[in-house]
């Protein structure tokens, strides 16, 4: 039920100089947030609206599964534990073993098509060196020369020639990069979306709004309102203050926003004042695991906010007996809100 009173705080804010934020003022993309009367006014609506969902103690009024459910299983690039990651496999696994959302990546193809990829280049989980050899890149790094296939540099047509699945396991031979538009039709009705925008800022930098495309391929879908279809909730989440500030203030959207938050930025946006910030235009915080304490998930939620850190794997679950385990306390002692796992099947529904 957190999750309906927070649902889109938004408030303009004298906005802290993070990195994130800077880069995207250099880049042209920082923004004034609009009329800051007009805004509170919609907040103090939004808070009305889920204080009253709250009395009623029902479903939110902006939501289906999440409101309902408990704890949230968000399966992380799918079950990709099992399957390769990021493909209509791995997805469709992840419904299977009961994931509350199926969290994906998205990148940009050279002709502008969104498609479900978690690194910017294409050789650690394609066949592109075969089938490519002469297209890559050669990028240095501490002194060595690698090669790099990015994604950027090809169109649509030719991803699809990609086999993703091999480099998982030969079983999954044949499986292909996804569109954005094919994954959300193969889990639409099935469970939600838990999207994440990847490297943002390089894709201004491109000239490429990518906020703007996604909630394009969503509202193609009928699903960029929250509520649209409450067996499939929508969230975006990214690392990128400044591109979640665009969603909220410029895109104006209603949608279910999410703050990732890596070691690199948890100095501010895991302190007090941080979080205060992130509240006026997110409801939903996401950090590493390993960066969380009590504290830090009281004051989100004093803030209104939940909180579903990552990445929870049976590959590396610290002095745990195992991934069950490890997700037990962190959902159930410590009180977070869901868990970002590649392990959908471990996921303890109760204590
Ligand atoms: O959903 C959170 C998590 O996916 C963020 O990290 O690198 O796995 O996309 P990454
Ligand atoms: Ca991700």
């Amino acid at each position: 039920m957190r999750g309906i009173f927070p649902y889109v705080l938004i408030g303009r804010k004298e906005l802290i100089e993070g990195t994130e934020y800077k880069k995207s003022r250099q880049s042209g993309h920082g923004r004034p947030l609009g009329n800051p009367h007009m805004i509170n006014e919609r907040r103090d609506f939004l808070r009305l609206m889920g204080a009253a969902a709250l009395m009623a103690g029902g479903c939110g009024v902006f939501g289906g599964r999440e409101e309902k459910a408990g704890k949230l299983l968000i399966a992380h690039r799918g079950a990709s534990a099992y399957a390769p990651e990021n493909t209509l496999e791995a997805f469709r696994l992840a419904v299977e073993q009961g994931a509350d959302y199926v969290e994906h990546d998205l990148h940009v193809t050279r002709d502008g098509v969104l498609v479900c990829l978690h690194d910017s280049t294409l050789e650690r989980t394609t066949d592109v060196e075969e089938v490519y050899p002469d297209r890559f890149r050669e990028e240095t790094v501490n002194g060595e020369v690698r090669r790099r296939w990015p994604v950027t540099d090809f169109d649509l047509a030719e991803l699809q020639r990609l086999d993703a699945g091999s480099w998982f396991d030969a079983k999954f031979k044949g499986a292909r990069i996804p569109t954005f538009a094919e994954m959300i039709d193969a889990l639409r009705g099935r469970t939600g979306l838990y999207v994440e925008i990847k490297s943002p800022e390089s894709y201004w930098s491109r000239g490429v709004e990518i906020e703007r495309m996604v909630l394009e391929d969503l509202r193609k879908a009928g699903l960029d309102r929250p509520g649209a279809d409450p067996a499939t909730p929508v969230l975006i989440q990214t690392f990128s203050p400044a591109s979640l500030k665009k969603m909220a203030h410029e895109l104006k959207t209603d949608l279910q926003l999410g703050l990732l938050i890596g070691g690199s930025m948890r100095a501010h946006w895991l302190s007090p004042e941080g979080l205060e910030e992130a509240r006026g235009f997110v409801s939903r915080i996401g950090p590493e695991k390993g960066l969380l304490d009590p504290a830090t998930i009281a004051e989100i939620h004093r803030l209104g906010m939940t909180v579903a850190p990552y990445t929870f794997r049976s590959s590396d679950t610290g002095a745990f007996k195992d991934v069950k385990e490890q997700m037990a306390h962190f959902l159930y002692t410590l009180g977070v809100d869901g868990a970002i796992t590649d392990n959908p099947d471990e996921f303890p529904r109760s204590a």
